[in-house]
């Protein structure tokens, strides 16, 4: 069984009187011990993904199962141990990784103390924390009083507080400088080996993404054909038509267009996103033709919310 399992991820926001969908029907795993990047364009939905993964927001439709959980069935107290415990969090935005009025200490022992455990052993384990991202000299300064790079390092000493198996960082390296961020990322894979972590990292820098064992882009809420474990190569013959290997062929063959993008990656083939910005017509395009929603699920609140909607129209 994988480590993670999204199935027909839909993330749907609501603003004002209209739908965001910054996710359309995700669909990825991950094994156990696997670091994965994501890559993509800002507003392609790479952090609400996360924040879905970290049990910080719910998905619109779709399963997401975390290490044999089931994140839609986690609530109240399940659902706080699941964030305390199974999940380490480093934020995209740096202020919202540390408390500013707490040491680096402070900050690495606050997970512990919201999980209760007893406190000469949480000093001690911030302190191990702290020495393996190389902070052993600056155990008492507070955020304001280290560099970016310290700032994000204390960040990844918080996130490992509680011994997590899952750790999801958003622009870990987004704020350093390609020095700073080289240190990160072989601190951030020594920690990994470690600490056996399961790594999903969100980046915007291929070199930063070069590290993990597979990269996929997210591009308009939805994720791009993954080839990288395909064995077999893409061939181009003397009329010059590309020959797709025989795991891309299903998805983009179903496609009324594809569109071709050369990217720094590599070119990237994809069916065209969906031109409907209308979260009922996504769900019903995703939703078999023959099952009618049934009650009481997610997928039915909304087609309740659209037939309601059209009534008062
Ligand atoms: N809480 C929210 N309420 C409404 N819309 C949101 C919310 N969070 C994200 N969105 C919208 O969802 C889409 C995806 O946003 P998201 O933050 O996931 O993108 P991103 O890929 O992380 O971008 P960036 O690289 O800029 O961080 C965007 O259109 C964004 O405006
Ligand atoms: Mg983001």
């Amino acid at each position: 069984m994988p480590f993670i399992e999204c199935k027909q991820i839909v993330k749907a926001y609501k603003v004002d009187d209209h739908e965001i969908v910054a996710l359309r029907g995700i669909d990825f795993e991950m094994e156990r011990g696997e670091m994965v990047a994501i890559i993509g364009p800002s507003g392609a939905g790479k952090s609400s993904l996360l924040n879905l993964l970290g049990g910080l927001d719910t998905p619109t439709a779709g399963s997401l199962i975390v290490d044999g959980d089931s994140l839609l069935d986690l609530k109240g107290r399940a659902l706080a141990k699941y964030r305390l415990h199974q999940v380490g969090f480093v934020w995209q935005e740096i202020d919202k990784n540390l408390l500013f009025h707490r040491s680096a200490v402070g900050n690495v022992t606050l997970p512990m103390m919201l999980a209760g455990s007893i406190p000469f052993g949480r000093k001690k384990r911030a302190r191990e924390l702290l020495d393996s991202v190389d902070l052993s000299e600056h155990y008492h300064k507070r955020p304001t009083q280290l560099s970016g790079g310290q700032q994000q390092r204390v960040a990844i000493a918080v996130a490992l507080a509680n011994q997590p198996k899952l750790l999801l960082a958003d622009e870990p390296t987004g704020a350093l400088d390609s020095v700073n961020s080289d240190t990160m990322m072989s601190l951030l894979m020594d920690l990994r080996e470690k600490h056996g972590l399961t790594v999903l990292m969100v980046t915007h820098n291929m070199e930063v993404a070069a590290y993990a064992d597979r990269v996929l882009t997210l591009r308009d809420g939805a994720l791009a054909q993954d080839m990288s474990g395909s064995e077999e190569e893409l061939k181009i013959d003397h009329e010059g038509r590309i020959q797709l290997p025989k795991n891309a062929q299903p998805r983009l063959k179903e496609a009324a267009r594809i569109s071709v993008e050369v990217r720094p990656e590599g070119v990237l083939l994809r069916p065209e996103a969906e031109e409907s910005d209308n979260v009922d017509a996504l769900l019903q395009s995703i939703l078999p033709q023959d099952a009618p929603p049934e009650k009481h699920t997610l997928f039915s609140r909304l087609f309740r919310r659209k037939r309601k909607q059209e009534k008062k129209q």
